[in-house]
C-alpha cells in the first residue's frame, strides 16, 4: 500500500511539473495584456489622484494577471528571459501596490516606470 502510494505521489508530481509548462497561447497573452494596458492606466489615474485604493488594485491587477504566463513558453527567444521579465514585472507591480497604500507617490511613480521599462524590454524581445 505504502509502495503505491509513493508511486502516486510521483506520478502526481511528474504531472503537476508537466501541466506548469504550456506552450505559448496568443490569445491568452493578448488578454493578458489588455488587462496590463488598462491597469497602467489606471494605476497612473489612481496616482494623479492620490486615491491608494484605486492605485494599489491597479497594481495587483498586474501582478495577477501576469502569474499566469509564467512558465508559458516564448513566441520565440529565451524561455529563461520570459520567465525573468514576467517575474520582474510581478515584483514591480507588488511594490507598486505596497508603496500606493503606504501613500507614497513618489515611489509608486517610480514603479509605474519599472513596468513600462520592462514592458519596453519584453516587447523588444518577443512581440514580432
Ligand atoms: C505592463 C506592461 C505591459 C503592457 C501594458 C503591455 C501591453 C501590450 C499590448 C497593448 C499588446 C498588444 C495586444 C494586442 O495585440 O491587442 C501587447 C502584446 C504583447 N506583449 Fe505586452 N505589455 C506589457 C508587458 C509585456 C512583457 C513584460 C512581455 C514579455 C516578457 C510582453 C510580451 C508581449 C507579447 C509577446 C505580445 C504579442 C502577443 C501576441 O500577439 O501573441 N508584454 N502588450
Amino acid at each position: 500500500m505504502k509502495k503505491y502510494l509513493g508511486a502516486a505521489c510521483f506520478a502526481l508530481l511528474v504531472l503537476s511539473g508537466v501541466s506548469a509548462q504550456s506552450a505559448y497561447d496568443s490569445s491568452k497573452v493578448v488578454d493578458v495584456m489588455h488587462v496590463n494596458g488598462g491597469s497602467l492606466r489606471a494605476a497612473k489615474a489612481g496616482i494623479d489622484a492620490t486615491d491608494p485604493k484605486a492605485a494599489a488594485d491597479a497594481f495587483n491587477a498586474i501582478a495577477k494577471a501576469d502569474a499566469s504566463l509564467l512558465g508559458m513558453d516564448p513566441p520565440k527567444g529565451s524561455k529563461e528571459d520570459w520567465n525573468k521579465l514576467f517575474g520582474d514585472l510581478i515584483a514591480a507591480a507588488k511594490k507598486g501596490a505596497a508603496d500606493s497604500t503606504a501613500k507614497d507617490w513618489e515611489s509608486a511613480k517610480a514603479d509605474l516606470a519599472s513596468l513600462r521599462a520592462i514592458m519596453g524590454k519584453g516587447h523588444a524581445e518577443f512581440r514580432s
